[in-house]
């Protein structure tokens, strides 16, 4: 198998998480909203023990924690949820860099009524809070920011973007998707009414995630995507994925011991997969912002390679395309594109994701894999 340098796209589930998972498949196996019994009573108990753990990882309350099908659901339920709950052609501002599951249900809301601004980004992918301010208007309903970029890293200054908004009285929301478990992720700090969270991106199972929602005054106006049995206060029917939110748990509990010193050993990884780029190739570019970024990721273009040729020729190491998003339908990055990256280097770079689970040996493959294959590209071009 080649090496994993894809932890955007997802994370292995920690072993930890795993074995924290396994007795909520058979043995423990209740519905936690079956609370007459005893089965049910242990389920409820596993899912308040994973909601304190969210929550303590967010410094938060764990009744604001609410729990989804992941970080898409999160998304779309912040999104739609408080645009119905608002006056009929209310405006959302959203912003160019978000991932497809902020930006697909805006333009949904758009087709149906909505007011839409997209606030651009600048060259490193970072929003302006000015530009966030100029958008605001009266009518305007939500303000949405993500926190980390998925494919380039970029650090948004979401706390400036939380004060603006508070100044106007206008709720914002975060996708924080990628952040959580990389960087510190504080609701006091960071100001934000809802924060979406996926437990995959930090080494929790695939199919589960949270909307944050923030208690208190004024209460957030936000109405169910689902309706049914009325479970996480109403906000989202449907029984609870018992194991999956245990590992949720689980790998929350982890990511808050070792966040710092963790971050600190990825960081180092990835400096020395950029160096050792540096070493040895030329008409190399770094997509991102230089220092606010996650510490796992480093995007890069290679001038002068095809990007389609480029992907086929890395088998050794396991990476994204600058060139195809993760969706089913393959595109030039709109990420790249909105921080004015022409769209031949944006075609020939490369997303490296590195986590947990990352040594240096698999950095020292990556850097001499890619260098051998882009230099190969580049004469096999000049020679033709
Ligand atoms: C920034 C961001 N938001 C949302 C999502 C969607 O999360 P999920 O895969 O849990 O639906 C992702 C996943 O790629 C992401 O990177």
């Amino acid at each position: 198998m080649p090496v994993y340098l894809d932890n955007h796209a997802t994370t292995r589930v920690d072993p930890r998480v795993v074995t924290a998972m396994l007795p909520y498949f058979d043995e423990l196996f209740g519905n936690a909203a079956s609370i007459n019994h005893s089965y049910g009573t242990e389920a409820a108990g596993a899912v308040a023990e994973a909601r304190r753990q969210i929550a303590g990882l967010l410094n938060a309350p764990p009744e604001t924690i609410v729990f989804t099908s992941g970080g898409t659901e999160s998304n779309n339920l912040a999104l739609k949820g408080v645009l119905a709950g608002a006056r009929p052609g209310s405006h959302l501002i959203v912003c160019a860099a978000e991932h497809r599951s902020v930006l697909d249900p805006a333009r949904r809301l758009a087709r149906r009524g909505c007011e839409l601004t997209i606030v651009p980004v600048d060259r490193y992918g970072q929003v302006d809070p000015q530009s966030v301010a100029d958008a605001i208007r009266p009518g305007t309903a939500l303000v949405s920011a993500m926190l980390a970029n998925n494919e380039v890293g970029t650090i948004n200054p979401v706390a400036e973007i939380a004060a603006v908004c508070r100044a106007h009285n206008v709720p914002v929301h975060c996708d924080a998707v990628q952040a959580i478990g990389k960087i510190s992720v504080d609701v006091v700090a960071l100001g934000a009414d809802l924060i979406s969270l996926s437990a995959h991106k930090l080494y929790g199972p695939k199919g589960t995630g949270a909307l944050y929602v923030r208690d208190g005054d004024p209460p957030i106006r936000i109405e169910p995507l689902l309706d049914g049995g009325g479970h996480e206060r109403r906000l989202r029917s449907g029984t609870l994925a018992v194991p999956l939110i245990v590992g949720f748990g689980e790998a929350c509990r982890l990511a808050r011991e070792v966040l710092s010193q963790e971050a600190a050993e990825i960081g180092t990884l990835r400096d020395r997969l950029w160096d050792g780029f540096c070493e040895r190739l030329s008409g190399i570019a770094l997509n991102g912002h230089p220092t606010d970024r996650l510490p796992g990721n480093l995007n890069v273009s290679f001038a002068g390679v095809d990007g389609e040729q480029l992907m086929n020729g890395l088998s050794q190491i396991a990476v994204s395309s600058g060139s195809a998003c993760t969706s089913a339908d393959p595109e030039p990055s709109h990420v790249l594109r909105a921080m004015g990256v022409p769209e031949s280097l944006s075609k020939a770079s490369l997303r490296f994701g590195l986590g947990r689970f990352n040594t240096a040996a698999d950095v020292d493959l990556a850097i001499e894999h890619v260098a051998e294959v882009v230099e190969r590209l580049r004469q096999h071009s000049s020679t033709h």
